[in-house]
C-alpha cells in the first residue's frame, strides 16, 4: 500500500479500532485492580492495535525516590505480562521511553486554556486541601491528552476517576484541529467498572488507602493468614443469608469456578455453615485462580533479560506511531524544521526506525 500522499484520495478503510491505557506503577497490584481494571484491559489487546504503558512520567509527580520508580515500573511490568498482557498482541512499553510524548505535551499546552485545567479533580482536590501542587500536577491531564493522541488510540479504557482527563484529551484535540486541520484521533473512553464492587478484608471497597487488600502475587501464606482474618458478618451461622450481601462470598465468587460459586451460594440460602469454611474455600479458590500468573511471574523473574527485550521492543513501536503522529502535528502547526522523520533520533549506533513507512494513519496530515 503506497503512501506517498501524491495520489488522489482513495475511499477510507473502516477505521482500525486502537485500544490504548496507561497504569500507574504506585506498587503492586491487588484484588480490586485486577477484577475491576486491569482484567479488562487485558481482555482489550485483541483490537486491531492495543497499546498499554507504564505511566512512570505521570508517576513522577508522588514517588521521588529514584531506586524505587525504577522498581515499581520493573514490577509493574512483570506483574502485567504475568497476569496475560501478550507482549505479541499488545504493544507493551514504558511512557518514558517515547519522548514525542513530551513535546506533544507542549504542542497541546499551546492551547489548554488554564480553566479547563483549574476544574481538573487531581489539581483542585489539592488545592482544596490546601497542600501545595507543582506544575506537573496541574498539567497532569495534558501529558495523559499527549499519551492517547500520539497513538491515534480509539478507545481508552479507565476507571470512572479518569474519565474527566479523556474529556480534556478530547477537548484539546478538537481546539487544535480546529485551529490547524485534522490532526488528531478524537479518542472515546470505555468505563471499565466493577473496582467498586471489589470489598477488602474489612468489607469496605478494596483500596490502598483503607489498608484492606489483598495482592494479586502477595506471598500464598501470607496471604492466607489475611484472608483467615477477614471480619465476618456478626449474624448466627445457622441463619440462610443472602450470599450476595456478603463480602467473603463475592470476593470467592470472583475466583471460584462456576460450578463451586453455585454450590457455595446455595450454602449461604441453606443458612447452617461457618465463615471458617468459606475462608479456607477463599484461600483455595484464590491460589488456584492466580497459579498460572505466578507461575509466569516466577519464570520471568529468573530471566530479567526477557521483561527488558519485551519493553525494548514496545518502546521502539510505540515511538514509531509517536513519530508519525508527532510529524503530523508538527507540520501542521508550523514547525517544518525538525521533523523527526529523516532525523536520526534512534540511539546511539543504531539507525533509528525514522525510515518506516508512515503506516495507515498517513492519510492524516498529508506528507510533504
Ligand atoms: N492517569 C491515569 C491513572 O492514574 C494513568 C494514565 C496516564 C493514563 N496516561 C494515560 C490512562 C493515558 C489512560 C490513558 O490511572
Amino acid at each position: 500500500m503506497p503512501a506517498d500522499g501524491n495520489t488522489t484520495p482513495v475511499p477510507k478503510p473502516p477505521a482500525p479500532t486502537r485500544v490504548l491505557s496507561g497504569i500507574q506503577p504506585t506498587g503492586r497490584f491487588h484484588w480490586g485492580n485486577y477484577f475491576g481494571a486491569i482484567r479488562q484491559y487485558i481482555d482489550l489487546q485483541t483490537a486491531d492495535e492495543a497499546y498499554y504503558f507504564i505511566a512512570d512520567l505521570h508517576a513522577l509527580t508522588t514517588v521521588r525516590e529514584p531506586d524505587r520508580l525504577r522498581a515499581l515500573v520493573h514490577d509493574a511490568a512483570v506483574d502485567l505480562v504475568s497476569l496475560g498482557l501478550d507482549p505479541d498482541h499488545a504493544t507493551l512499553f514504558v511512557q518514558s521511553d517515547v519522548p514525542e510524548v513530551t513535546e506533544l505535551t507542549w504542542l497541546l499546552m499551546t492551547v489548554t486554556p488554564m480553566g479547563l485545567l483549574e476544574r481538573c479533580h487531581a489539581y483542585k482536590d489539592k488545592k482544596t486541601r490546601g497542600l501545595p501542587a507543582d506544575a506537573g500536577l496541574f498539567t497532569y491531564p495534558v501529558l495523559m491528552s499527549a499519551d492517547i493522541l500520539a497513538y491515534d488510540a480509539t478507545v481508552v479504557p479507565v476507571g470512572e476517576d479518569q474519565v474527566q482527563h479523556i474529556e480534556v484529551c478530547r477537548d484539546l484535540a478538537g481546539t487544535f484541529n480546529h485551529l490547524y486541520g485534522e490532526v488528531f484521533t478524537l479518542p472515546k473512553p470505555r468505563l471499565v467498572e466493577g473496582g467498586g464492587r471489589v470489598p477488602g478484608t474489612d468489607g469496605q471497597k478494596m483500596s490502598k488507602s483503607y489498608d484492606n487488600t489483598l495482592d494479586v502475587f502477595e506471598d500464598l501464606a501470607a496471604q492466607k493468614k489475611k484472608i483467615m482474618r477477614i471480619t465476618t458478618d456478626s449474624r448466627p451461622m445457622e441463619e440462610p443469608k443472602n450470599p450476595d450481601d456478603d463480602h467473603l462470598y463475592v470476593l470467592y465468587s470472583l475466583m471460584a469456578p462456576e460450578a463451586d460459586r453455585a454450590k457455595m451460594a446455595d450454602l449461604y440460602r441453606r443458612g447452617g455453615f461457618g465463615y471458617g469454611e468459606v475462608k479456607k474455600a477463599l484461600v483455595e479458590a484464590s491460589a488456584q485462580f492466580f497459579a498460572e500468573a505466578r507461575a509466569r511471574r516466577a519464570a520471568l523473574e529468573a530471566d530479567p533479560d526477557r521483561i527488558e527485550a519485551i519493553l525494548t521492543a514496545g518502546a521502539e513501536r510505540a515511538r514509531a506511531k509517536a513519530r508519525d503522529v508527532l510529524d503530523r502535528a508538527r507540520r501542521a502547526c508550523g514547525l517544518t524544521r525538525g521533523l523527526t522523520r529523516g532525523l536520526t533520533r534512534g540511539k546511539a549506533g543504531k539507525p533509528g526506525i525514522s525510515g518506516q513507512p508512515a503506516g495507515k494513519s498517513s492519510g492524516k496530515g498529508g506528507r510533504a
